[in-house]
């Protein structure tokens, strides 16, 4: 996939990953479409960015996402690329009386849901273009869930689930779409502030890797924690829920 010379939205694009992919992406000579929630943080970042505007969206509300939807297809038919990035995760024990079912609704809302109607969405307007791309932030905890985290887990498990069979999809029908699954490890971000860790990956490692799969079509990117723990989860589910969740602690 070519790096440059795309228009690419981006989810989550006013902090962590999202910025920083904003960053590469306008340095790279690409029009860059930045969405989150928080509208003047936003707006101030896309505005230090040559190429780039800001659009707030609330992903979790599915007629903000189909506002958003309209308003590329009429402003920005050249749209050819798209990293479904955003996403929030709520630290709890299950059965520790935290209310689970309204926790997972808004993870699931936010990280899965948002995902399949953009994709469904965007899909017709992407295939127009010889080269496009489709790329979705999972993680480690896509194969095994993190005890800390397990309706968040269980949403990037939906949504690894729904990138193979999407996949598959685009193939089967010649699709010129292309679909990366970028699988983060534990990343410097406000997301991971509060998990104590003795290492995390800075944001700009990871999108470094992520522009360097783009080029070579990789598209399962694991680096750090998350290849360990997709290597295992391949031999043995048991030793990768053990070993994830002694790591995470
Ligand atoms: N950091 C890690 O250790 C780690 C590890 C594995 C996977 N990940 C994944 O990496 C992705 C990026 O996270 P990050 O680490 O870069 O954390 P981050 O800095 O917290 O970024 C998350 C972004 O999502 C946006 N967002 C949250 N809810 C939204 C909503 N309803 N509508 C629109 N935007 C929303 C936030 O902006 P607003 O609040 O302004 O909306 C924020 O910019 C997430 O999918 C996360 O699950 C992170």
């Amino acid at each position: 996939m070519k790096t440059t010379k795309n228009t690419i939205l981006i989810t989550g694009g006013g902090t962590g990953m999202g910025l920083e992919a904003a960053k590469q992406f306008s340095q790279a000579g690409n029009k860059v479409i930045m969405i989150a929630r928080n509208e003047k943080r936003l707006k101030e970042e896309a505005a230090k960015l040559p190429n780039a505007i800001a659009i707030v969206c609330d992903l979790s509300d599915e007629q903000s996402v189909r506002s958003l939807v309209s308003t590329l297809k009429s402003e920005y038919p050249d749209l050819n690329m798209i990293f479904l990035n955003a996403g929030i995760a709520t630290n709890y024990s299950l059965l520790d009386g935290s209310n689970a079912y309204e926790i997972s609704k808004q993870e699931m809302l936010t990280n899965y849901n948002s995902a399949v109607l953009l994709t469904h969405e965007l899909a017709p307007l992407l295939a127009v273009h010889p080269e496009s791309a489709m790329i979705i932030t999972t993680s480690a905890v896509a194969f095994v869930p993190d005890l800390m985290h397990p309706t968040y887990s269980a949403t990037k498990a939906a949504l690894h689930s729904y990138i193979l069979g999407l996949r598959l999809v685009l193939e089967r029908n010649s699709s010129s779409i292309k679909l990366f699954e970028l699988m983060a490890p534990l990343v410097d971000t406000p997301f991971s502030k509060a998990v104590k860790a003795d290492y995390k990956m800075p944001a700009s490692t990871i999108i470094d890797a992520l522009m360097a799969g783009l080029k070579k079509d990789e598209y399962e990117l694991h680096a750090g924690l998350t290849k360990k723990v997709f290597e295992k989860s391949q031999k043995s589910t048991q030793d990768a829920l053990k070993f994830l969740n002694t790591v995470t602690g």
